[in-house]
């Protein structure tokens, strides 16, 4: 106990973003770690990870989506009001404890949130990670971003074997691995990101046939040329004018999957739209939104088919470290500019 650090320092929530978040939408705190009571212990974090979604969570009460608080929607009904520690996903290693199923030099992970030291309190739920696992990897590919990937791609997107599969934010931590196993099970997949570095990426390391650089090149054209059979399978995962013109290219009985609307989680309005849902009646078309949760009893399986994949070097995979406590805001900002290349990780 001798050994306890005096102080934590925690990022909070200063104000309420309003459109593109910004640094001083935060600010750094520095507060006493009191000695630890009966049954709670104190873990050092180690790692932040990063998600779109948590930006909204950022957001006032004021429900900019229309109803989604209280309606069961685990993962985007959190909220951060000023004043609070902002949250988002760690890991930490413990370093006191009088918690007796936790022991110094544990590994845990929980939505601990942006502070240096976290305190575990005696009823807190645990995840307990195994020393010698990869972190990283842990909490991209082979953690809820590769599982998020497998679920909406082969249960909701029901992709099969030579079926056109489009994805969007391509590059990203999650899509990028549905387009791998798109391609894996035999599909041809089209991705859709920002930068002809981002596209080589895709091209080049992960085998997709095609990408389109949406901020260089005219979206609705390259898909009509690239798809002229139509899509059989959209993976979006940014909403916006993107799902628009996808959805002007669907294949009768094709499916959508709603994975997440990353142009609309930074932007000061939510727009209108899509115009076209007209295309999603005529050509019977499926546009399913899911979340991870609802799949739980796949991930067993999921989970041993991209440890395979991984380890037999047929997923490629980026991680994007950041380093110091002191980047953590903007660290979180590379989401919603695109500077990420891969899983968004900060090291403390
Ligand atoms: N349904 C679920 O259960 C579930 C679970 C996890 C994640 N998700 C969703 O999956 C999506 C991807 O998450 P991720 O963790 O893999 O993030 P990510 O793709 O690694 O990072 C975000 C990327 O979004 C793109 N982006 C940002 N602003 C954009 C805009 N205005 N228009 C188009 N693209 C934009 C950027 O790539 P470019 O440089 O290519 O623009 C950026 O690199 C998110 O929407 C997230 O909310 C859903």
């Amino acid at each position: 106990m001798d050994r306890l650090p005096r102080q934590c320092r925690q990022w909070v929530l200063a104000r309420h973003p309003r459109g593109q978040v910004r640094d001083e939408d935060f600010a750094l705190r520095t507060v006493p770690i009191e000695p630890l009571g009966e049954g709670e212990a104190l873990a050092r974090t180690m790692w932040l990870a990063f998600e779109p979604a948590m930006r909204g969570w950022l957001d006032d009460s004021r429900d900019r989506w229309g109803r989604t608080e209280g309606v069961g929607s685990p993962g985007y009904d959190v909220r951060v009001r000023p004043g609070d520690v902002v949250l988002g996903p760690a890991v930490a290693s413990v370093v006191a404890s009088r918690r007796s199923e936790l022991h110094e030099g544990d590994v845990i992970r929980g939505l601990f949130g942006w502070r240096d030291h976290v305190r575990i309190g005696a009823g807190d739920p645990l995840v307990t990670l195994d020393p010698d696992v990869d972190i990283p990897l842990s909490l991209g590919v082979l953690g809820g971003n590769g599982l998020t990937a497998y679920a909406g791609l082969l249960r909701v997107g029901q992709a099969q074997p030579g079926n056109t599969v489009v994805v969007s934010g391509a590059a990203g931590s999650v899509g990028s691995v549905a387009g791998q196993i798109a391609r894996i099970k035999g599909c041809r997949v089209i991705g859709i990101a920002g930068g002809p570095e981002k596209c080589a990426w895709l091209l080049d390391e992960c085998g997709f046939n095609d990408c389109i650089d949406y901020r260089n090149t005219d979206v609705a054209v390259a898909l009509r040329r690239l798809c002229p059979d139509s899509i059989d399978v959209y993976f979006d995962n940014v909403g916006g004018s993107i799902l628009e013109v996808a959805i002007a290219n669907m294949a009768v009985h094709g499916r959508i999957v709603l994975c997440g609307s990353v142009a609309d989680y930074d932007a000061a309005a939510t727009a209108a739209g899509p115009r076209n849902l007209f295309h999603v009646i005529a050509r019977r078309v499926r546009m399913e939104g899911f979340l991870l949760v609802d799949h739980l009893d796949a991930l067993g399986d999921a989970r041993a088919e991209l440890r395979q994949w991984v380890d037999s070097g047929r997923i490629a995979y980026r991680h994007d470290i950041c380093e110091g406590f002191e980047n953590v805001p903007s660290t979180f900002r590379r989401l919603f500019t695109g500077e990420n290349r891969g899983k968004q990780l900060l090291r403390l």
